[in-house]
C-alpha cells in the first residue's frame, strides 16, 4: 500500500499536481497543518458547480416533473423513477438541495443527479443545461482543459485517418483479398462493409505506425490512441496485425477505437479491442449506437446482441435498432445510454450464454459484489435491478442452439422479428431456464428453484408485476402461493407506535451543507492513492458494513469522481493513480485536481496518518447514515401524517421503521469503532465540524 504511494510519488504524479502550491516537506500532522488546510478550503474560489447549485431551486426543477406537496420544511411526492402510486416514496430537501426515493430506487442525490437520471444526461450535459438555466456563464475552458480537448480532437483525427488505410488494405491489396472473400462469404454485403467501414490491418509490426508517422503523428499520440503497444526495450509496434478492423464510434459518431477480429482462426484472442484510452471506454459505449439510435427511437425498442458481426448483419438485413456491448457484460451506464432513445430493450443471447450454470451463478451473487462481477454475459439479478433503477423494460430471448443472429437473418429475416417478439421478461426467462433443467416433481428441486427465483422477484420494482411472478412461480412449481409467501419477511400485525414520528426531528444534528470537507478530504485521498480504497472497504466490512460507494458522497460531482476511482481500480492497463483522469468528464478535472492538492502534503508513509485517514472514512459513512436517518424519519412522518394514511401503507411504515433500526445499529457499530480510535482531545486530520 505504502509502496504504491511511494511509487506514485516517484512517478511524478504528486509533484505535477501539487503545481502552484508551495509545499512544506512531509512530516507528521499538526494543528498547524489543520489550520493550513482550513485556510486553503476557505480560499477556494466558488466553482461553477457550486454557483449553479446555489442559484438553482431544486424544488422548482423537480417540481416541473413531479407533483410535490409541502410537508414541514421539505416536500414529498410520488417517485418518477419507479412505479409509485400508493405512498409518496419521494422527498425533496431544499435545505441540503437533495432528493431521495425511499421506495424501490432507494437512491438520492442533488439536482444534477436528478436530471442525469431523468433525462439520461451525463454530468457535463446536466451542468451545461443547468448553468444556462441559472444564468451562470460556463467559464470558457481553462487552458489546461482546452489543451486536453485539443489532444482528444487530435486523437480522433488520428483514428479517423487509419480507417481509409485499413479499407485500402482490405479492398485493394493481395493480402486483403482472401479476407474480403471471407467477409462476403459470410453474406455481408459490400454496402454493409462500407457503412461500417470494415477494414483489414496488414500482417506487419509497423505498417500502421509508419503510415501514421508519415501523416505527421507523433509516437506518443500513437500510444495515446491505443494503436500501438510498447516494447520492453522501448519503441513501439502495431497493436493490430492481420485482423479484420471494426471502427468503433461513440454515440455522436466520433471515432473512439477499434474492435479487431482474427483472420486466422488459430490466432488469439479472437477479438482484440483498443485498450482503455481517453476516447475509448468500452464499459460505457455500445457498438453501433451511432447508427442505431434513430431506428431505436422510431421502433421504440433497442435490441442488444452479443457481437460486432451480428450488429452489422442485422443492420444489413434492415434491423437497424441493434447494438452490442464489446465483450463485457452489459452495464447500467450502457443501459442508461440506450434509454435516452427507448426504454424498451431486448437482450438477444446466444444459446450457450443461457446455459443454466451462467444463469445460476448470476443469480446467487450477493448484491454488494454485483459491480465486481468478472463479466458474466448474463446476470439476471443485475438486470432486474438495473431495470427498476432506470425504469426500463428489459426482455430476454435466446437464439436457437448453435445459431448466431447473423445466421438467423441470412436464413430468413422474418424469423428475427418472430424471435424478438417472443422475448420474455427477465424473471420469466430465468424461470423457464431453471424449470427446463429440473425435475418438477422432486420436492428438493422445487425448493431450490423457489430459493433461486424468489430473491429475483423481490427485486422487481413494480408491485403488480411482482405479484404476477409469484403466482406464475407457484403455478409452475405446483405449490400453493402461500407457501411462497412464507419466504418473505413477515409484515407486523400491529401498526407501529405513532410516537416514532413525534420523536423524529427532521432537522437532525447533521450538517445541511452538501459539500462537506469530509467528502472532499476522503476523495482527495482516494485520488492520490486509489488503492487505499481496498483498505477502506476491508475496514468497513470488518464492521459488517457495505463497501464505500458513490452513495457515501452527497454531491453528484463527488459521486462521479468516486466512480472514476472505482473504475481506475477495475482496470489493469495503467496505474490507478493516473487512470482515473481518463474516466472523468472534463468539467470535473479541475475539481479533482483541487481535491488532490488539498491532501498532497500529508505524509502517507506515517502509520498515524493512515490511521487517521481510515477513521475519516468511518466518519464519512457515519455522516451518510445520519443523513439517511434524518431523511427516513421525515419520510415516516410524512407517510403517517399524510392525508390518506391507510392500512395498506402499514407495510411502508414498517419497512421504514426497520430501515431506521438497521441504520441505527450500523451507526452504533461505527460509533464504537471510532470511540476506540481516540478521544476528542487528540488531533485529527479532519475534526468533525471542520
Ligand atoms: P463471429 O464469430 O465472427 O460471428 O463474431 P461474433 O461477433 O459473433 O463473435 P462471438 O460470438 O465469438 O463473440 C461475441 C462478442 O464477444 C464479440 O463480438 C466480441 O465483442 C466479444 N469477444 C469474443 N471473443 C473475445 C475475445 O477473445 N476478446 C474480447 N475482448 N472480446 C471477445
Ligand atoms: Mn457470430
Amino acid at each position: 500500500m505504502i509502496g504504491a504511494v511511494l511509487k506514485s510519488r516517484a512517478t511524478g504524479v504528486a509533484p505535477d499536481i501539487a503545481g502552484g502550491y508551495n509545499l512544506p516537506p512531509p512530516h507528521v500532522i499538526s494543528h498547524h497543518r489543520l489550520v493550513l488546510n482550513r485556510q486553503r478550503m476557505a480560499a477556494r474560489p466558488m466553482s461553477v458547480i457550486d454557483e449553479v447549485k446555489d442559484r438553482i431551486d431544486i424544488v422548482e426543477v423537480i417540481g416541473e416533473s413531479v407533483k410535490l406537496r409541502k410537508s414541514g420544511k421539505n416536500y414529498s411526492g410520488f417517485c418518477p423513477f419507479h412505479p409509485n402510486t400508493r405512498t409518496p416514496a419521494f422527498a425533496v430537501f431544499p435545505e441540503s438541495g437533495t432528493w431521495r426515493c425511499f421506495g424501490a430506487c432507494n437512491e438520492g442525490g442533488d439536482v444534477f443527479s436528478f436530471l442525469m437520471k431523468k433525462e439520461g444526461w451525463d454530468f457535463s450535459e446536466a451542468l451545461r443545461i443547468l448553468a444556462e438555466r441559472a444564468g451562470v456563464e460556463l467559464r470558457p475552458h481553462g487552458s489546461a482543459e482546452q489543451a486536453v480537448d485539443e489532444a482528444h480532437q487530435r486523437l480522433r483525427t488520428l483514428l479517423e485517418a487509419v480507417i481509409p488505410f485499413y479499407r485500402h488494405n482490405l479492398l485493394q491489396t493481395p493480402a486483403g483479398a482472401p479476407v474480403l472473400d471471407y467477409l462476403l462469404a459470410r453474406n455481408l454485403s459490400e454496402q454493409a462493409l462500407e457503412k461500417f467501414e470494415i477494414g483489414y490491418a496488414p500482417n506487419s509490426w509497423d505498417a500502421t505506425s509508419s503510415y501514421l508517422m508519415d501523416k505527421g503523428y507523433r509516437q506518443q499520440e500513437l500510444k495515446d490512441s491505443g494503436m500501438v503497444s510498447e516494447r520492453e526495450s522501448g519503441g513501439v509496434y502495431d497493436r493490430f496485425r492481420h485482423r479484420i478492423m471494426i471502427p468503433i464510434r461513440d454515440v455522436r459518431g466520433r471515432m473512439a477505437g477499434f474492435g479487431a477480429r482474427v483472420v486466422d482462426p488459430e490466432d488469439v484472442p479472437k477479438f482484440l479491442n483498443s485498450p482503455q484510452t481517453a476516447l475509448f471506454d468500452k464499459g460505457r459505449m455500445l457498438y453501433g449506437l451511432d447508427k442505431a439510435r434513430k431506428a431505436i427511437r422510431t421502433a421504440d425498442q433497442a435490441v442488444i446482441v452479443e457481437g460486432y458481426m451480428d450488429v452489422i448483419a442485422l443492420h444489413q438485413a434492415g434491423f437497424a435498432n441493434v447494438v452490442s456491448p464489446m465483450g463485457t457484460a452489459i452495464s447500467e451506464s450502457q443501459l442508461r445510454l440506450l434509454k435516452r432513445y427507448s426504454r424498451r430493450m431486448v437482450l438477444a443471447l446466444d444459446a450457450d450464454a443461457a446455459g443454466s450454470r451462467a444463469t445460476l451463478r448470476g443469480l446467487t451473487v450477493a448484491r454488494e459484489t454485483l459491480e465486481r462481477q468478472p463479466d458474466p454475459i448474463f446476470n439476471a439479478r443485475g438486470l432486474v435491478r438495473h431495470e427498476g433503477r432506470i425504469d426500463a423494460d428489459i426482455r430476454v430471448v435466446t437464439l436457437p442452439e448453435g445459431v448466431d443472429p447473423d445466421e438467423v437473418v441470412a436464413h430468413d429475416p422474418a424469423v428475427w422479428t418472430v424471435l424478438i417478439d417472443g422475448a420474455q421478461t427477465v424473471v420469466n426467462y430465468v424461470l423457464e431456464v431453471l424449470t427446463a433443467d429440473h425435475d418438477l416433481d422432486d420436492p428438493k428441486a422445487k425448493s431450490e428453484i423457489a430459493r433461486q427465483v424468489l430473491p429475483l422477484i423481490e427485486d422487481v420494482a413494480d408491485p403488480v408485476e411482482r405479484e404476477t411472478y409469484r403466482q406464475n412461480l407457484a403455478r409452475r412449481l405446483k405449490v400453493d402461493e402461500r407457501a411462497l409467501i412464507a419466504w418473505r419477511p413477515r409484515s407486523p400485525r400491529r401498526r407501529p407506535r405513532r410516537d416514532i414520528s413525534t420523536e423524529a426531528r427532521v432537522e437532525g444534528a447533521v450538517s445541511q451543507r452538501v459539500e462537506s470537507p469530509i467528502e472532499r478530504f476522503s476523495l482527495g485521498v482516494l485520488l492520490y492513492d486509489p488503492e487505499l480504497l481496498y483498505r477502506v472497504d476491508r475496514n468497513l466490512q470488518a464492521l459488517s458494513l457495505g463497501r464505500l460507494s458513490p452513495q457515501d458522497f452527497t454531491g453528484t460531482e463527488h459521486k462521479v469522481i468516486f466512480h472514476a476511482v472505482r473504475e481506475a481500480l477495475a482496470q489493469e492497463e495503467e496505474e490507478p493513480a493516473r487512470h482515473w483522469r481518463s474516466c472523468i468528464e472534463t468539467p470535473l478535472l479541475a475539481l479533482s485536481d483541487s481535491l488532490l492538492a488539498e491532501v498532497i502534503d500529508f505524509d502517507f508513509t506515517q502509520p498515524r496518518v493512515i490511521e487517521e485517514i481510515m477513521a475519516n472514512f468511518l466518519r464519512l459513512r457515519k455522516r451518510k447514515l445520519e443523513l439517511t436517518l434524518t431523511h427516513l424519519r421525515f419520510q415516516l412522518q410524512a407517510v403517517q401524517e399524510g392525508e390518506s394514511f391507510e392500512e395498506e401503507q402499514e407495510g411502508d411504515v414498517w419497512h421504514h421503521t426497520r430501515e431506521v433500526q438497521r441504520i441505527a445499529s450500523e451507526k452504533d457499530r461505527l460509533d464504537r469503532a471510532l470511540a476506540g480510535h481516540g478521544g476528542p482531545n487528540q488531533t485529527t486530520l479532519i475534526a468533525e465540524g471542520w
